[in-house]
């Protein structure tokens, strides 16, 4: 695998090629580093399943460059879905729609419906739009992790998730740590409103007061398979408990204003939820490179952002019911 810390045009040419002949490449978005393959390739598809471990049941989002693209993977897209692209791509959402007969079973986990997204970090952009150039249609990319694990917000962490796995051909671009650092947020669009999967960085309150769509955020309300529904997931080797108070010897993630005593492992002490979202899961893996047994992880209560930093606290200690 060739890793690529200075991604100049060259660079993203070679690896635009290299997607375009079935090759894989990671790269980062602003959300995590995804995992990335010809949408289209079914062999090169079958091997981001295989380096991640994955079940093939589990759709793969398909990220494109601008909201042009997405007439060509989705059809009978609902008014509040364009509305949502329009206003939100490039950005942190992902929307499942009816799939076009671009969009393979093995893209989609056999299911009728597909994941799109136009992700907002300028290498990500290039990538694409020079994939594109070269007569691609759309790069599936996972978050570039082994299934259940933490997802990467660098590329050293992609290294060490996944690096082992990559061949000579593959690539991994390297810029620096994701701006947002947990996974996009994930609406379905295939009823009369939409429907979050995945809570995230754009959230409920956003669309309902930019937009004016109003939201369903009942999960229980899907047939729609996706592995962010699953109960465990994201989860680091460290055994999590989630409470407010720190204990001595164990490491410890919760908002900076948490007083800790000194022999307290402090993993990451955000100022702010967005802080906290961005570092979360650096803290988890520094964790496990710490061989940490034990984090007490405090989360945040109510709307929003809070939302998704507890969706994915809740999954990595493997005991949320939603
Ligand atoms: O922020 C993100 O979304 C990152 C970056 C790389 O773009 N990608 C990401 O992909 O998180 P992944 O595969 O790790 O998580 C995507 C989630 C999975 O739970 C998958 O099941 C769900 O999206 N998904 C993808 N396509 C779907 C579809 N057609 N229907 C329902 N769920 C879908
Ligand atoms: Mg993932």
């Amino acid at each position: 695998m060739e890793f690529i810390s200075n991604c100049t045009t060259d660079a993203i040419s070679k690896a635009a090629k290299a997607l375009k002949d079935g090759h894989l490449v990671a790269f980062p978005t602003e959300t995590v580093y995804g995992l990335g393959a010809d949408a289209t390739n079914e062999n090169a598809i079958s091997q981001v399943y295989a380096v991640k471990g994955r079940p093939t049941d589990h759709p793969l989002i398909v990220h494109i460059s601008s909201i042009n693209q997405m007439s060509k993977w989705a059809i009978d897209i609902p008014d509040y879905a364009i509305k949502l692209a329009r206003d939100f791509w490039p950005g942190p959402i992902t929307l499942i729609l009816k799939r076009s007969n671009l969009a393979k079973d093995f893209i989609t986990g056999g299911q009728d419906n597909v994941g799109l997204r136009v992700p907002n970090q300028p290498l990500a952009l290039a990538l694409l739009a020079e994939f594109e150039s070269l007569g691609g249609q759309g790069v599936a990319a996972p978050s570039a992790n082994r299934f259940g694990a933490v997802s990467p917000t660098s590329a050293s962490a992609v290294r060490e998730e996944i690096g082992e796995y990559l061949i000579s051909s593959d690539f991994i671009l390297d810029q620096g740590i994701c701006s947002i650092g947990i996974e996009s947020t994930i609406v379905e669009c295939l009823g009369e409103i939409p429907l979050i999967l995945r809570p995230g960085a754009i959230t409920a309150e956003m669309i309902e007061n930019k937009v004016g769509i109003k939201m369903n955020k009942n999960l229980t309300n899907t047939s729609t398979k996706s592995s962010g529904l699953m109960k465990k997931h994201y989860s680091p080797k460290a055994q999590i408990e989630i409470s407010n108070d720190p204990k001595p010897g164990y490491g410890f993630i919760g908002l900076a204003s948490i007083f800790s005593e000194p022999n307290v492992i402090r993993l990451a002490s955000p100022i702010s939820l967005v802080e906290y979202s961005n570092q979360l899961y650096s803290a988890l893996r520094l964790a496990d490179n710490l061989l940490l047994k034990k984090i007490v992880v405090s989360i945040p209560e109510g709307d929003g952002l809070a939302w998704a930093i507890r969706d994915r606290v809740e999954k990595a200690a493997g005991n949320n019911d939603a």
